[in-house]
């Protein structure tokens, strides 16, 4: 009996060793995935998850202002999303009398609630393989180039069919690399307003140290409201709107999650590069990201360095910061996962089984013989041009400040050579956007910067194709750049003397444009820039096409040669679902992770008066005093769990589903071992990140006052029969 036991578990385990990996195609769940999902604890059908003709779990999943997700959550049109989410539109309504980011935002009736002007909550009414009728008319003759304008006619003219006969917005997305075109059918709606968010504190507590790191003590969430026209259909913005009346809401469970149970995310994940070949991974993340690390690491030093002794520093660099660090810390974390779990040597064995199989059977081997080394070469081809635009990006666009701000006077001095009439308020417009430029601009941390990351920038270009300021860059020794950068930021006058700046720009605009033409700091950004565009995006994108071709005949070659694996297509900003269990993991030897946080690890990481590890005093009260009402959990209050759902950038305000698709958290980011998921998946370390919903409903009830909130929502909770524990050693 016992051994039995044994061989049973072990069995269960090597089965789910191949299941979590994978972000899947909602309508082709019920043919691919709901026998798996069901053996793994799935209680309901692929049907209720994706249905056209019947309401289903779809008709509550949002993509939010296109970068994330959302859900709805009441009959109201109540969305959730996450704080990191909401960030910009609570920002835009903070002032310093009333900082929403700081001290967090409740609207108490729908009349508080506040309007997002251009934020967008789109829906998907129905998905299908349109992959026929935009290959029609394809010939072998076609060049790539003619390909490509042909598949696009085609997809245009299907939209422009479709969009007559129906209100939906309507694109076609290619998947598996254009082996296949999926049409998308989305209604979109316009109004959709702020409710709630919590202070930054609980919001984004921990912030930059604590991003992709597990264990985790956020409360990344925000909630949202759809309005619709009284026919509930999407409308512009209006006072007589009302609440979105979904097809489907989420009922949200309290019961919590334990070790081994079923978890499903559904979301739009972004992009991911699962397919590509080993040496190309290789590229990634031992050439391309560790000069952008390295970059990074030098900016990320001279903010930090700033940011810690200077309050007004801080402010102006924050989101800065904060943008830089999150892929910056990302890629360090990708690169020592591959590295770990020997990732690229898994993708070589991978192509060593493709080329066995291709090669066992002449057809194959004639169609698909060369196709892996064609790619290989074509990605390693690209890497030195690749190599100097990550140059530019990183330097050019992130680094330094200056550099893109140098652009806003390309058309004032454009026009004055022009002689251009409306040259006055050209310049009158651009001096309106200097106050905003000030606010988060020191020229000291952008000298410092630019004398960091200038002669990096200068070495990693190559002689070819220069232009004057770039060539003249490229004979001067780095001591000698020095000198030229101390120059340029003395020389520049709206960092000199601003006043006097002011004076010309709205006295003699046409004086102000020359000087500023003939300043170093423009003639060295705007020579970067074209350099970027017109040398080395062009050698880039010729590769480019070639390398999508050959892309989509090894996926074809892939799903061809092993017709027993399931494939799931890269993220691509599409509908998708993953599914994995609530399980720990081990990051390395000898560490185990657990699975969920609580308000007591809240507590240990407070640090009194710190930008990242503050706290509001109310939630210390509360954690005094326990008071936890119905969201506690055996007298403690959860805050974050982890499962092996396969999510990406994107999938941030997914919402994290139990057996019977019940809301139980809310996801918002991965733990660090993991990250390279994006690249290569590996079950061991890959975990997603989540809010524990009931955290949520305390912070909304108890924390915010907002009970009114939850009262909206459909609360359950499952009282399980208790089974007592058999004694098989003496029956
Ligand atoms: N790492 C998460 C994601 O990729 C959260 C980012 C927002 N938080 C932050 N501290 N930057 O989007
Ligand atoms: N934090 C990410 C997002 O914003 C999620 C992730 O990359 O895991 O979508």
């Amino acid at each position: 009996m016992k051994n039995r036991i044994i061989i049973c578990l072990l069995a269960l385990f090597t089965f789910q060793a191949t299941a979590k990996e994978g972000m899947w195609i909602p309508y082709l769940l019920g043919q691919l995935n709901q026998a798996e999902m069901q053996e793994m604890g799935l209680e309901i059908t692929a049907d209720q998850i994706y249905s056209v003709n019947n309401s289903s779990i779809k008709d509550a999943i949002v993509h939010f202002g296109g970068g994330c997700t959302a859900e709805l959550i009441s009959s109201k049109g109540l969305l959730l999303t996450n704080h990191h989410c909401g960030y910009s539109q609570i920002q835009s309504h903070s002032t310093v009398e009333k900082n929403f980011l700081k001290n967090g935002f409740w609207a108490m009736s729908s009349k508080e609630e506040l309007q997002n002007k251009g934020l967008t909550a789109a829906i998907v009414k129905f998905m299908k393989d349109v992959t026929n009728e935009v290959m029609e008319g394809l010939d072998d003759d076609m060049n790539l180039s003619e390909r490509g304008e042909h598949i696009q006619n085609n997809i245009q003219a299907i939209i422009k069919l479709r969009s007559e006969e129906s209100p939906f917005d309507f694109s076609i997305v290619p998947f598996f690399y254009g082996n296949q075109y999926i049409l998308i059918a989305k209604e979109t709606f316009k109004d959709v307003r702020l409710v709630g968010a919590p202070p930054s504190s609980i919001g984004k507590f921990g912030a930059d140290t604590d991003n992709w790191v597990w264990p985790r003590h956020t409360g990344d969430f925000s909630i949202f409201r759809i309005y619709a026209g009284k026919d509930n259909k999407p409308a512009e913005y209006s006072e007589d709107n009302v609440p979105y009346n979904p097809n489907y809401h989420l009922k949200v469970n309290t019961n919590g999650v334990h070790d081994g149970d079923f978890n499903m995310v559904y979301g739009f994940p972004g992009t991911t590069q699962e397919y590509l070949p080993s040496n190309e991974v290789h590229n990634i993340a031992e050439v391309y990201n560790p000069a952008r690390i390295d970059i990074r690491d030098r900016l990320l030093k001279i903010l930090d360095k700033r940011m810690r002794t200077s309050e007004a520093s801080r402010l102006k660099y924050a989101s800065k910061y904060a943008r830089i660090s999150n892929s910056w810390k990302k890629w360090i974390g990708e690169r020592n996962g591959l590295n770990e779990s020997k990732g690229i040597e898994r993708k070589q064995k991978f192509e060593n089984e493709f080329l066995a199989a291709v090669n066992s059977k002449s057809s194959w081997r004639n169609e698909y013989g060369d196709v892996l080394d064609q790619l290989k070469k074509l990605y390693d081809d690209r890497r030195p041009a690749q190599l100097e635009r990550y140059h530019y990006i990183e330097i050019g666009y992130y680094g330094i400040g200056l550099s893109r701000h140098m652009f806003r006077y390309r058309k004032l001095i454009e026009e004055a050579e022009k002689e251009d009439p409306e040259l006055k308020s050209i310049a009158d417009k651009l001096m309106e956007g200097m106050p905003k430029f000030h606010e988060s601009y020191e020229p000291e941390i952008d000298r410092e910067a630019m004398h960091q990351l200038l002669p990096i920038y200068i070495a990693a270009i190559s002689d070819q194709d220069l232009t004057e300021e770039l060539k003249m860059l490229k004979s001067l020794s780095d001591e000698e750049i020095h000198i030229y950068i101390d120059k340029l930021f003395e020389d520049l006058i709206f960092l000199k003397d601003p006043k006097k700046f002011a004076k010309l720009m709205s006295k003699k605009p046409k004086k102000a444009a020359k000087k500023i033409a003939n300043s170093s700091a423009y003639k060295l950004s705007i020579e970067m820039y074209e350099h970027f565009r017109n040398v080395l995006n062009p050698r880039v994108s010729s590769l480019n096409e070639k390398i999508e071709f050959y892309q989509g005949r090894y996926l074809k070659a892939l799903r061809e040669v092993f017709p027993d694996k399931r494939f799931y297509p890269d993220a691509n900003s599409t509908l998708r679902l993953a599914y994995g269990k609530v399980e720990p993991y081990h990051p390395k030897d000898g560490v185990t992770l657990n699975t969920k946080t609580y308000l007591s690890g809240v507590m240990q990481k407070y640090v009194p008066g710190d930008y990242e590890f503050d706290l509001p005093a109310k939630l210390l009260e509360l954690y005094e005093s326990k008071d936890y009402g119905v969201y506690g959990d055996d007298g403690k209050m959860p805050v974050c769990f982890i499962a092996s759902n396969h999510t990406t950038g994107g999938n941030s305000g997914s919402p994290a589903l139990n057996s019977r698709g019940e809301l139980v958290g809310l996801n918002f980011d991965r733990a660090w071992e993991g990250t390279m998921s994006d690249l290569n998946y590996d079950e061991r370390i890959c975990r997603n990140i989540m809010v524990d919903v009931r955290y949520v409903l305390f912070i909304v009830d108890k924390f915010a006052g907002a009970g009114y909130l939850v009262d909206e929502m459909d609360l359950v909770h499952h009282v399980e029969a208790k089974v007592e524990e058999m004694d098989t050693t003496n029956p």
